[in-house]
């Protein structure tokens, strides 16, 4: 494994290309998302071993609601067996899972495996996994512009932080966009101010450990001066 004199502390992946990746096989769209979770655990894995404390993972939009039921019912199918299934290697490893989202309108099945997994890996100390489930910023920028106005709080920028989705996580040093596009479809809008993009080409099907170590190789030759000279 690489040694790196710095790692990023937060970084957030658009796991972008699952369906283009099963088409261009001959797949359906789904088996697309059956690879992808494998490579879920192989970022995760290099993420721990480099020692990344923050790693957050676009999993379902609140723009994704267009598509197919059936590819939804087996997305979230996928989500809460992979999330039971690895539980015990979360746990071994100090894994602590986390999720931002509107998560009331998940299936009661997803939402109970999800609450199990949270409260069961609540000690991980290593690595704190987020999995931004049903995840829009603009619904979150007015969630937390409302909740603020219902109380008597002085709104700052650091207050306001504290009325969103991610108020236990720090801002993303680097947001990593697989399969070509180049937008950042709604994801943490609000925090990624000054964060570093990286897009790659790569479906995330397709996306290994050697490409994710290349891409903090490039994160740490970045300047990053946050407006400063
Ligand atoms: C990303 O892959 C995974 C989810 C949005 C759940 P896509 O399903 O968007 O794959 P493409 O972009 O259609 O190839
Ligand atoms: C963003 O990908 C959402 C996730 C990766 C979960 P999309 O495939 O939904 O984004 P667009 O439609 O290409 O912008
Ligand atoms: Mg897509």
């Amino acid at each position: 494994m690489v040694e790196f004199s710095s790692v990023p502390v937060h970084v957030a992946i658009i796991m972008d290309g699952n369906g283009r990746w099963a088409k261009n096989k001959g797949l359906k769209r789904i088996e697309g998302h059956r690879v992808g979770v494998k490579v879920v655990k192989e970022i995760v894995e290099a993420s721990l071993k480099i020692g990344i404390k923050f790693l957050t993972l676009f999993t379902f939009s609140t723009e994704n609601w267009k598509r197919g039921e059936e590819e939804i019912n087996f997305l979230f199918e996928l989500f809460a067996n992979s999330v039971k299934e690895y539980i015990p290697e979360l746990k071994t490893n100090s894994i602590r899972l986390n999720v931002i989202g509107n998560l009331n309108q998940l299936p009661i099945f997803l939402r109970k495996a999800i609450d199990y997994a949270i409260k069961d890996t609540e000690n991980g100390e290593k690595l704190t996994l987020t999995l931004a489930i049903n995840y829009g910023a603009r619904l979150e920028i007015v969630e937390a512009a409302k909740k603020a106005k219902s109380t008597d709080m002085e709104i700052t920028e650091e207050s306001f932080k504290n009325f969103l989705f991610t108020k236990d996580l720090p801002d993303p040093d680097l947001i990593i966009r697989t399969s070509g596009e180049m937008r950042l479809s709604n994801f943490l809008l609000y925090q990624a101010a000054y964060s570093e993009l990286f897009f790659t080409k790569t479906l995330w099907p397709d996306f290994t450990k050697e490409e994710f170590l290349e891409i903090i190789t490039e994160f740490n030759k970045r300047e990053r001066r946050f407006g400063g000279v």
